[in-house]
């Protein structure tokens, strides 16, 4: 079977379970849960029993799909992700993404945590990500270069749309969000960086690390799927006072700004 069939594949059998005319759809990245609270949850669908869908490894990645609606919108909430680090392919972590696309959706959110090299974002803030520096060191796009994928050399001038960006800054205004920009870098974990990494990556133009959304954003952008993405800094990379950190610490950081992102992603869609 061709990757595409695949899409096709994993796509029908989705609507067979009911999952219709999905409108958004949001990632929903480590620690980050709460967004399902203001989902009315019509259809949950573990990513193992999908055709085709990796399945999760990373035990914290609970890997389930969930359809509902929030007001008058469908929408598709994804919990937990495909990283790079887990031994997948780049296309392996983007299926999910052409899936979505090929059910039809029209925005795509995402979310991620990650450390903050940009000395003025603490841990616990938002930021809006206005673009990124791929450093995984290949594409998710390679060998799929094609118009059958969605087109061929991908545009990425703007690779966060404007309109979603705009009624995010907006809602964090209105709820009181105090909704930063910045570069976000991702790299392939699932290590995490060095004082010296940190460095570079602050001199050479990041304002945040992870080891996601980069190949999903790509992704959405040859199909020309308007997406947006915030990130959650989890841990500060200050590389001349480098503390250490694990996961669990990165988790419960996420969780304790996961109400915020999550009201701001509820608010944000109904405006979409
Ligand atoms: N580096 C890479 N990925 C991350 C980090 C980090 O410091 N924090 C959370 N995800």
């Amino acid at each position: 079977m061709t990757y595409l069939d695949k899409i096709k594949e994993s796509s029908d059998f989705l609507i067979s379970k009911g999952i219709t005319n999905p409108e958004i759809a949001v990632v929903l990245g480590t620690g980050l849960g709460k967004f399902l609270d203001y989902l009315k949850i019509e259809q949950t669908i573990d990513y193992a029993d999908i055709p085709n869908f990796p399945v999760s490894t990373v035990e914290f990645h609970k890997g389930k799909l969930l359809f509902g609606t929030i007001g008058t919108k469908k929408v598709i909430a994804m919990q937990g992700r495909f990283h790079l680090y887990e031994g997948y392919s780049l296309q392996q972590v983007t299926f999910p993404i052409r899936v979505l696309h090929k059910l039809g959706i029209k925005h795509l959110l995402l979310s991620n945590a990650a450390g903050g090299i940009n000395k003025n974002f603490k841990k616990g803030d938002l930021i809006l990500i206005d673009d990124h520096i791929n450093l995984q060191g290949s594409s998710p796009i390679s060998g799929l270069n094609s118009f059958d994928y969605g087109g061929i050399f991908p545009d990425m001038s703007a690779p966060y749309d404007k309109n979603i960006n705009s009624n995010l800054t907006d809602e964090a205004t209105k709820l009181n969000i105090n909704l930063k920009k910045g570069v976000y870098a991702s790299v392939f974990g699932p290590q995490l960086e060095t004082r010296a990494e940190y460095r570079y990556l602050g001199i050479i133009g990041a304002d945040m690390v992870g080891m996601s959304t980069t190949p999903e954003v790509i992704v959405a952008n040859q199909l020309q799927l308007p997406c947006a993405a915030i990130s959650v800094i989890t841990d500060e990379c200050d590389p001349d006072n480098l503390q250490k950190v694990n996961i669990e610490e990165i988790i419960a950081i996420a969780g304790k700004s996961d109400e915020k992102l999550s009201k701001l992603f509820f608010e944000t869609i109904q405006k979409l």
